[in-house]
């Protein structure tokens, strides 16, 4: 049996058949587009809908497009801009917030996700005038330079001690039945979603410790 009589399609047939389907798909869209600019149209309105959120303790309700993240809505709507914009797809933790006791890439969250939560930002944890522990060690230990992911920094160490106390294992942690300890490995595993392009790891490393009342162990 001849192979071409049972399923006569010539590779040429295949890519020609691709490049047509694929300026049909196209059409509609430009065609569109055309009609739109011809007509004066405008496109609909994004759908929007109400959520309340409740950031540093003050409770707020906004009307947000279906697609604004969590950190659009802080930085935007809030104007807590104290929480950075690094890379806006979860690679760099300046973004970092924590809520409901966890640390989260705000900029990988829905607002609309976070109905009634509680959610702590850099300007909840402490003032200037009243420095949380952490916030006063970064300043002590030099934890910083440009300060871009300082903000990230500190909510994710602040969760880190939490998730630590609470008996959370990471990566690194030996025994996963034993209550982890703060150590050096410890720290630098837990921070390893917040990048720090100026290098201030090792003095964030320092500043957590301190917070922690424990010593380098590496
Ligand atoms: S801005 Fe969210 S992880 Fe980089
Ligand atoms: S202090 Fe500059 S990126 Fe960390």
């Amino acid at each position: 049996m001849h192979h071409d009589e049972t399923f006569p399609v010539s590779r040429r047939g295949v890519i020609a058949g691709g490049v047509a389907s694929a300026t049909l798909a196209a059409a509609p869209v430009a065609q569109a587009q055309t009609q739109d600019q011809v007509q004066g149209t405008t496109q609909p309105a994004p759908p929007t809908m109400p959520v309340t959120l409740k950031v540093n303790g003050r409770t707020t309700k906004l009307n947000v497009d279906t697609r604004t993240t969590l950190l659009d809505a802080l930085r935007e709507n809030l104007k807590l801009t104290g929480t950075k914009k690094g890379c806006d797809h979860g690679q760099c933790g300046a973004c970092t917030v924590i809520v409901e006791g966890r640390r989260i890439n705000s900029c990988l969250t829905l607002a609309v996700m976070h109905e009634g939560e509680e959610i702590t930002t850099i300007e909840g944890l402490g003032t200037p005038e009243k420095l949380h522990a952490m916030q006063a060690a970064f300043v002590k230990h030099d934890g910083y330079q440009c300060g871009y992911c300082t903000p990230g920094q500190i909510c994710s160490a602040v969760a880190t001690l939490g998730e630590i106390k609470a008996g959370i294992p990471s990566h690194v942690t030996g025994d996963i039945a034993a209550q982890p300890s703060v150590t050096t490995d410890e720290l630098r595993e837990r921070m390893s979603g917040n990048i720090c392009r100026c290098g201030a790891y090792s003095n964030i490393i320092d500043a957590i410790h301190d917070v922690a009342g424990t010593e380098r162990t590496a």
